[in-house]
């Protein structure tokens, strides 16, 4: 990061790809080699409209271009998803905390994702593989609104490739073509699905706050521990590096302390969902 907090590197757009029909993965090249670990954010400016928080999506071992997953909603993601490659783009980060590996050495790794929250996972997944000796077992259990809505479809459809990984995936409305799982994420978080050991796992959850609220009850009715539970707090951001207020989670800057939290540490705190 620059020495002024505050001063955004430049960065190129290099590539673009339509993930589903409101969610894109921008390839973005920075002045300078980007080193972040997974689950640490970023701020990605668009010149001239504004600044919004992102994690990026691809693996943490590159830092010369990151891909970043972004889906439509607003005022910024909007420009963004109107950009050509050679758009002018500026970073500030990473920042935040990243997910604590260390922790989950010799452990099931269950990693549950819905919508687009699958982003910030998948820079977690590429992490694990580099080092898959050292877990036990990867599970992934992802929830779309439909099958057109799944993010890295073919890679999440295929298990990455990867024949030790277990993969399910749901809908909560399927369409003609679609023979899968339909419902929300925690349908297949029910054990018969599960097929992991809570004893033995940690769960990292992101997705919208609802999904995070229900995945989170039931992964405590399922017997993982609250400290074995890891969150990704959004909250509404504004400076990043803890010092304007706006993303305060009782004690804790989500943008300083987080966005990483095991729920042990935010359990007993106010509108944790909001
Ligand atoms: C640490 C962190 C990491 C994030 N990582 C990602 C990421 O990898 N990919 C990604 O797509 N988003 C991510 N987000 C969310 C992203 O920052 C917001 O979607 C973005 O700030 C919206 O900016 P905007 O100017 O386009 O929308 P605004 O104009 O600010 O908002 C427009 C409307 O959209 C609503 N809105 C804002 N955010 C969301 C949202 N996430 N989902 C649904 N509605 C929303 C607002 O409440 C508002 O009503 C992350 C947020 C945080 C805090
Ligand atoms: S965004 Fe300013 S304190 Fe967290």
């Amino acid at each position: 990061m620059s020495c002024n907090p505050y001063m955004p590197m430049p960065a190129k757009l290099e590539n673009v790809v339509q993930e589903t029909a409101n969610i894109k993965t921008f390839l973005v090249r920075p002045e300078k080699p980007l080193v972040f670990k997974a689950g640490q954010f970023i701020a990605l400016t668009v010149p001239g409209i504004g600044e919004a928080p992102f994690t990026p999506s691809s693996s943490p071992s590159i830092s010369e271009k990151i891909e970043i997953t972004i889906m439509r909603v607003g005022r910024v993601t909007e420009k963004l998803h109107a950009l050509k490659p050679g758009a002018d783009l500026a970073i500030r980060g990473p920042l935040g905390q990243p997910y604590p590996l260390e922790k989950y050495h010799g452990q099931e790794v269950l990693i549950v994702g819905g919508g687009v929250g699958l982003a910030p996972l998948r820079a977690l997944l590429f992490a694990l593989f580099e080092d898959m000796g050292k877990y036990k077992k990867i599970f992934v259990r992802y929830g779309a609104k439909t099958p057109a809505d799944i993010v890295y479809r073919q890679a999440v459809e295929a298990g990455w490739g990867r024949k030790e990984m277990d993969v399910v995936i749901t809908v909560d409305k399927r369409d003609a073509g679609w023979s899968g799982n339909e419902g929300v994420v925690t349908k297949i978080l029910a054990p018969d699905k599960l097929k992991c050991n809570p004893k033995e796992g940690v769960a990292v959850v992101c997705g919208p706050p609802i999904m995070m609220k229900f995945a989170t009850l039931e992964l405590l009715h399922l017997g993982f521990a609250p400290e074995n539970i890891y969150l990704s707090m959004e909250k509404n951001m504004s400076c990043g590096i803890g010092k304007c207020g706006h993303c305060r989670l009782g004690p804790f800057y989500a943008c300083k302390d987080g966005p990483v939290f095991s729920f042990d540490r935010i359990k007993n705190l106010q509108k944790i969902w909001d």
